[in-house]
């Protein structure tokens, strides 16, 4: 295990990923962990060159468990964010009170005291989400900054590095946020820079050199991700790498081509696994989305056991490793970081970390478990594949079965593609592929009354939504050209069939997912 620079302590915030970002961003290595582990470390006698507590969603009145090793280790630099501001006042004798309405938006915020952060001045508009607030600093803090009603918005030691922030620096509405975050590490910590993207490709190829002998197959989508990870193997591997694409009937016509041109123009040895009627089969009749997600998840694993059981016993190997393209914000979301009492703050089952290396007693190699999806974009680019294919929009796992409300049935399946596959036509065609992140079309489970030739029809509703992210954790819906969402609109109406109405979604994340499912 790598040991990183700066450990940041989970309490079930949706932002402690953008903490590590934000760090590495600054030239800081950090890694994610929960209470526990952090606690267990101490006991050890291990000491990070900086803490970062993160935001959570409890009440900290509520919470009876004592963090004293976090704040009684000699000189170590400490950050609250949020809760972990909250658990520094209660344990430096502060005062914390409970909101009766939590505060979620922007507010704006100035220095006090004299407060002074390099290249910080004025107003600035921060992020803040929280009920919880620190109404009374305590004894030998001061503090330095707040909002205009005079909520305390940070709050600094005067004789120690420690520092608590009520609002989210590590989010990009944060104005300030960096050089907040800069002046921690580098001011207060003292910490020199340990982070660089060179570190990326050495990591990852070291994590794959390790396995030693063995066969590994790999669930390949086609997507960044597995093919990041999978071209960074067969550098390694060679013809060790056996990938698998599972085509499970919720793909669109683009994805289908895609894996042909990688399977002409690549040197990996990619095996199609033809699946539909076996999905198409285990949701019918299933209409609520978590329910749809876990069949698809489970329907996968089941699939791929068998074909690939067939392909070992046909080729006369073994498997001994799964290679998946699992990123940082899956493997954190997968462990439940709020372990101390057992609580995760999972919004969506996510499909890709299911089951299988159990169910098929294989080894994970997981060489992109540390990073995030831009910095596997720029890892693709250095291992030389096309531009075009580690800049494709993510598609997600359950494809678009998590895109269809209501049951997936072939014939709804059918709208999807066909709209999607205008709306893919036409952002290429009017050159706004590239200005936003992920686009894609939703199947609505209403009917709404319209007119087709002179007759009234009553049919379904396509919603289309793009949105513009760094990393998908939050997401802002894009404002596209009034031309592209015209000719999308009178074109699916007047191409797809069973769909009379067009919808653009304009919900950005938070508070809306991504994904509709
Ligand atoms: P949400 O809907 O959670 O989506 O805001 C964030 C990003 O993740 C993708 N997504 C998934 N990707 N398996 C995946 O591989 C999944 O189960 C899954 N669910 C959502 C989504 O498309 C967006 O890019």
């Amino acid at each position: 295990m790598v040991s990183r620079q700066i450990w940041i302590v989970d309490f079930g915030s949706q932002y402690t990923q953008l903490i590590t970002r934000k760090t590495r961003e600054l030239g800081h290595s950090s890694e994610i962990m929960t209470v526990k582990q952090a606690k267990e470390r101490f006991k050890n006698g291990l000491k990070p060159g900086a803490l970062v507590l993160s935001g959570g969603p409890d009440s900290v009145s509520e919470d009876k468990e004592n963090y004293h090793e976090f704040f009684n280790q000699e000189n170590l630099a400490v950050l609250g964010i949020c809760y972990g501001m909250q658990i520094m006042a209660r344990e430096f004798g502060g005062k914390v009170e409970k909101g009766l309405l939590g505060e979620y938006g922007h507010t704006k915020i100035h220095a006090t005291n004299g407060f002074n952060i390099p290249g910080v001045k004025g107003d600035l508009e921060v992020w803040m989400s929280h009920f919880d607030t620190v109404t009374e600093a305590p004894k030998g803090f001061k503090r330095a900054m707040e909002s205009h009603n005079k909520v305390l918005a940070a709050m600094v030691h005067e004789s120690q590095p420690i520092m608590g922030l009520q609002f989210h620096p590590e989010v990009d509405h944060s104005e300030g946020g960096k050089e907040i975050l800069s002046y921690f590490y580098e001011k207060l910590a003292g910490l020199e820079k340990d982070w660089d993207e060179s570190e990326m490709l050495k990591e990852a190829t070291a994590l794959v050199q390790s396995i030693g002998d063995g066969n590994v197959l790999c669930a390949f989508s086609g997507g960044v991700d597995s093919l990041v990870a999978a071209t960074l193997a067969h550098k390694v591997l060679g013809n060790k790498l056996h990938c698998f694409f599972v085509d499970n009937g919720l793909l669109r016509p683009q994805d289908h081509g895609h894996i042909k041109t990688l399977q002409e123009h690549t040197d990996l040895n990619i095996t199609v696994l033809d699946s539909k009627e076996v999905f198409y089969k285990k949701l019918h009749g299933v209409d609520d989305p978590e329910k749809k997600r876990k069949a698809i998840g489970v329907t996968f694993i089941e699939v791929f056991e068998e074909q690939v059981h067939a392909y070992e016993k046909d080729r006369g190997i073994h498997f001994t490793h799964l290679l998946q393209g699992t990123l940082y914000p899956d493997v954190i979301e997968s462990i439940s970081p709020h372990e101390k009492d057992g609580k995760s703050v999972t919004i969506k089952s996510h499909h890709n970390v299911g089951g299988l290396p159990e169910r098929m007693k294989l080894k994970l190699l997981e060489p992109l478990r540390f990073l995030f999806k831009d910095e596997v974009r720029r890892l693709g680019e250095e291992l030389g594949l096309k531009y075009e294919w580690v800049h494709r929009h993510p598609f997600p796992g359950p494809g678009i079965g998590v895109r269809i409300l209501g049951e997936v049935t072939p014939e709804r399946v059918l709208k999807v593609q066909s709209s999607d596959q205008i709306l893919f036509e036409e952002l290429h065609r009017q050159n706004f592929y590239e200005a936003t992140w992920q686009a894609f079309t939703v199947l609505l489970p209403v009917k709404t009354v319209g007119v087709k030739g002179d007759a009234r029809a009553y049919e379904e509703v396509i919603c289309v939504r793009m949105v513009n992210s760094g990393d998908g954790m939050t997401a802002t819906w894009t404002d596209a050209p009034r031309e592209l969402l015209s000719t999308v609109s009178s074109r699916i109406c007047n191409e797809v069939k069973g769909v009379t109405r067009v919808v653009y979604d304009i919900t950005s994340k938070p508070p809306g997912t991504i994904e509709w499912e």
